[in-house]
């Protein structure tokens, strides 16, 4: 069935997503925080179908996951194909080619032309662990670097430098020993009160005059963790400038710089990948999330000399899956064809344009940013900016009883991430969805 429209034929979650949220309840781990009482049962294009027979367009990829669109046909026919050849051959032991054709197609796509080497895993969090542990063994140095805000997974290395809230690090510590976390540069609300550019980027000054002064001696970091565009933490952009200074940092005193592409990358920052607005090559970048079309995958891409680790230094039983490598080529393919990483940039400088011209009408908006397809609008109480975060969840609440899926970020965020492919007349749609329910919370 081809959707053209959201649609909602009863009010959701309508009776059979309740009955299948309350035996979720039962079984599924409490730590799971849904953003929306939504049970999909198919995707097509910008389009998800609920259990109810509800259509809603898809806003927020899955977390910028879904970037083709969900069930792209070119994707799918790979998927089977290979179904059909082998499922698994565990890469510890043996050799399988669509791991060796993948790194080299994403080595011509990835930012250096320094020679470069790739470790496969199943998620982004299991990508941040593999660059850390890759950068302490590289460098045999304690202490990492991250910033305030940040988020980098789940897992206990990851978690150890994620900072978007306290609730994903309460009842864990110790976590692992890290040197500082340094405030990264959220102009809209400055720690330092400040106004960008003429701030000369003090939040840098606090890493360079502070951290590594009194605190952390430069010699002892292994390497500085560092989001391209901050996304859970509320799609927060920062000046063009941060990260080439960082990387100056880290050459200058031998760290290791590992930029974390894992929601930015794949076309959705309007570039390949989100660094390329910068010019800055990471020594280690972190991929996942729209690397698979959805299947479990992720990278930890490294200049050849920084992934120098012995064998059986880092290993993993299902990384680099035959199935999911001969999907992750078709999504390097489709992006290639559809010329998606253009899309991404022409329609998201109309969606940022169109958020822009909201923000001037409604006061709830405070601030609208983004590259691409990743704009992020922020919601706020007054003039002074005090977060407006029940209006921010009322919000994708109303929006979603009308058949538009939003992500929240940040403390009063949302996260506005559509798939690549959506068309202009689309983006209208869920604006004029958005608006309604922006112009009910005034
Ligand atoms: C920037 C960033 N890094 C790492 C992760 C962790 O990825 P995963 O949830 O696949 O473990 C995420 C997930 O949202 C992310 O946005």
């Amino acid at each position: 069935m081809k959707y053209t429209a959201p649609k909602i034929v009863t009010s959701p979650p309508g009776p059979r997503a309740q009955e299948w949220i309350a035996r979720d309840t039962e079984s599924l781990s409490p730590s799971l925080s849904r953003t929306s009482p939504l049970v999909g049962v198919k995707g097509e294009g910008v389009f998800v179908e609920d259990v109810d027979g509800n259509v809603f367009l898809d806003f927020g990829s899955g977390i910028a996951v879904n970037s083709l669109g969900h069930r792209h046909p070119e994707v799918i026919a790979a998927i089977k194909t290979q179904l059909d050849q082998l499922i698994f051959l565990n890469s510890m032991d043996y050799y399988t080619v669509p791991q060796i054709e993948y790194a080299e197609m994403l080595f011509k796509l990835t930012p250096g032309s320094f020679p470069k080497r790739v470790f496969y895993t199943n998620s982004g969090s299991e990508a941040i662990d593999t660059s850390i542990k890759m950068a302490k063994w590289h460098t045999r140095r304690p202490y990492g670097i991250a910033f305030v805000n940040g988020f980098h997974g789940r897992t206990m290395g990851a978690v150890s430098f994620t900072t978007t809230s306290v609730s994903a690090r309460r009842g864990f510590a110790p976590m692992y020993p890290i040197g500082q976390f340094v405030p990264y540069p959220y102009c809209y609300r400055c720690m330092f009160n400040k106004e960008y550019p003429s701030c000369d980027m003090t939040c840098m000054s606090y890493l360079t005059d502070v951290t590594l002064k009194k605190i952390t001696p430069p010699d002892e970091v292994a390497f500085i963790l560092v989001e391209a565009v901050q996304g859970a933490g509320g799609y927060i952009v920062p000046p063009p400038e941060f990260l080439p200074r960082l990387a100056e940092i880290a050459r200058l005193n031998g760290m290791v710089l590992i930029v974390d592409e894992v929601q930015t990358g794949f076309g959705r920052a309007g570039k390949m990948w989100a660094c390329e607005h910068t010019g800055v090559a990471p020594d280690i970048m972190a991929i996942s999330k729209a690397f698979a079309h959805g299947l479990p995958a992720g990278a930890a891409v490294a200049r050849a000399d920084v992934m120098n680790w012995d064998e059986g230094a880092h290993e993993g039983t299902l990384n680099g899956n035959p199935v999911i490598m001969e999907a992750a080529k078709a999504v390097l393919r489709v992006i290639e064809k559809e010329d998606l990483v253009e899309k991404s940039r022409v329609q998201g400088d109309y969606l940022k344009k169109q958020m822009v011209a909201m923000m001037g009408r409604r006061p709830l908006i405070g601030d609208v940013r983004g590259l691409g397809l990743m704009v992020g609008i922020e919601l706020v109480a007054d003039a002074k900016k005090t977060p407006a975060k029940e209006k921010r969840n009322r919000l994708i609440e109303e929006a979603f009883r009308r058949g538009l899926l939003l992500l929240g970020a940040g403390e009063c965020s949302i996260r506005l991430a559509p798939p690549l492919v959506i068309t202009r007349e689309q983006i209208d749609t869920g604006l004029s969805i958005l608006e309604d329910c922006v112009k009910l919370l005034r």
